[in-house]
């Protein structure tokens, strides 16, 4: 089939876009139709409402929403709201929660708030002038001209913390960036750093044009390339972690306790200098995070590519834990830079983010950045705890199992019996069908 563009495919409704799609690349098969049309939520309202959240909607895509309960964070018990996909995430979480439950829990501490935000520019006149105007007259002004963006922000106690002139021609040809600092309290701020961000860019236009302390050629060489927030948050970072003695890390494994804590130390220390493994091992942690970040309607895009550059910023990718053993006491932390909000966005529209917000006790900003970074950290150290005893498969295709039940279409019975079945050894595709086979099932053909 060959597939011919399209002029205005937004401008079409719902149904005609299905259409389109199902009568151009799905050879008009209404099978197709109707998996999207079942999709669609019986409640008009809240239809529409999904729809609206992004463009050129046809669908819903749903995503298990589960709970990990049973975290104790500084002090307080939490039932963590987690959306994912990926079986043996929330186990995990919540089987890691309860190994610290009597173990005094997870402990948190916000290390700082500050998020940083560019406008991006070149200019090929002198940098001792330049300097000199920033800290003379310009500084001054965006600070003045930013005053209205600001208002509601400082009455909350954000706003605009610091602004840098920063000269940046050593790494590119006339480059230069007017760096600023936010704090953006309980917002995740990107709409608000971004519009402060154009301002800057508008008013550097502006007061170099005016001023007289530059020649035409400076003036023309100004060019203001782009103003945008920096994902990369290493200033607004929370450390999670939880400590024992050594004595009470006991595993059902029957492993020893001083060889579960070695081998655990020795799996963290091999993630720091190994980027093949702290890629997994930090997988693994945003496994964690993402499902929260998610739950609570926030940007796990922005998330993700904050950790890994953080995981990298010494010149090498490294793990986000860390583990240390001495005088007896074991301790596991992270420290997870993270940018993430409780209000504007999604927060007060989508009805289950409203739910996962309630759940946690309405958090901060910097109270839901706590929990976040628990979450990875409980998931690494259910993780690496089956990695150093039992290993990964027999806990996860315990899990996966009913993904491979349902691939065949197996009766709930038939279900019953393979969970049985798996009770006392690790689960396998190859086995589940051996055994289906076996029992002559109407799932397998032949
Ligand atoms: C799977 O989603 C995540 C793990 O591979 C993480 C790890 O190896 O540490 C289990």
């Amino acid at each position: 089939m060959k597939q011919q563009p399209i002029e205005g495919f937004s401008k079409l409704s719902k149904q005609e876009k299905i259409d389109w799609i199902v009568q151009n690349y799905l050879e008009g098969d209404q099978e197709y139709t109707a998996i999207l049309q079942q999709y669609w939520n019986a409640d008009i309202k809240l239809q529409k409402l999904h729809e609206e959240f992004s463009e050129n909607t046809i669908s819903n895509f749903y995503m298990p929403y589960g709970i990990a309960p049973n975290f104790l964070i500084n002090g307080e018990l939490k039932a963590i709201p987690m959306a994912v996909e990926e079986s043996s995430v929330v186990a995990a979480a919540s089987n890691a929660a309860k190994f610290w439950l009597d173990k005094g829990g997870f402990k948190t501490k916000i290390i700082g708030e500050n998020k940083i935000g560019h406008t991006h520019f070149t200019f090929s006149g002198e940098w001792e002038k330049l300097q000199y105007f920033f800290h003379h007259v310009l500084k001054q002004k965006l600070f003045e001209d930013t005053a209205n963006i600001t208002h509601n922000m400082r009455h909350r106690g954000g706003g605009i913390l610091e602004i840098e002139l920063v000269n940046k021609t050593a790494l590119l040809e006339d480059y230069y960036q007017l760096k600023a600092n936010f704090n953006t309290q309980d917002s995740m701020g990107a709409n608000f750093i971004n519009s402060c961000l154009e301002q800057f860019g508008s008013t550097l236009k502006r007061e170099i044009e005016a001023s007289d302390q530059f020649g035409q050629a400076d003036k023309d060489s100004l060019s203001v390339v782009m103003n945008i927030l920096s994902n990369f948050t290493p200033e607004c970072i929370v450390r999670a972690e939880v400590s024992c003695k050594i004595e009470d890390l006991k595993d059902p494994s029957g492993i020893k306790a001083e060889e579960f804590a070695w081998k655990f130390k020795q799996a963290v220390n091999i993630a720091e200098i190994e980027p093949y493994r702290a890629t997994t091992h930090n997988k693994g942690i945003m496994n964690g995070v993402d499902a929260v970040v998610m739950a609570t309607g926030n940007d796990f895009r922005a998330t993700e590519a904050c950790a890994h550059t953080y995981a990298s910023k010494d010149g090498q990718y490294t793990s986000l834990t860390h583990c240390s053993i001495e005088e007896g006491i074991f301790r596991f932390w992270i420290d997870l830079p993270i940018s993430v909000g409780v209000v504007g966005g999604l927060t007060n529209l989508h009805p289950l983010v409203k739910f996962s917000l309630a759940l946690l006790g309405k958090p901060s900003a910097k109270e839901l950045m706590s929990i976040i970074a628990v979450s990875g950290l409980a998931q690494n150290f259910a993780a690496l705890r089956s990695l150093v005893t039992t290993g990964i498969q027999k806990g996860h295709m315990k899990m996966h199992l009913f993904n491979i039940l349902n691939q065949y279409g197996v009766t709930e019975e038939e279900k019953q019996y393979f969970v049985n079945y798996f009770k006392d050894k690790t689960a396998s595709h190859h086995e589940v069908v051996t055994e289906l086979k076996r029992l002559g099932s109407k799932a397998i053909k032949n």
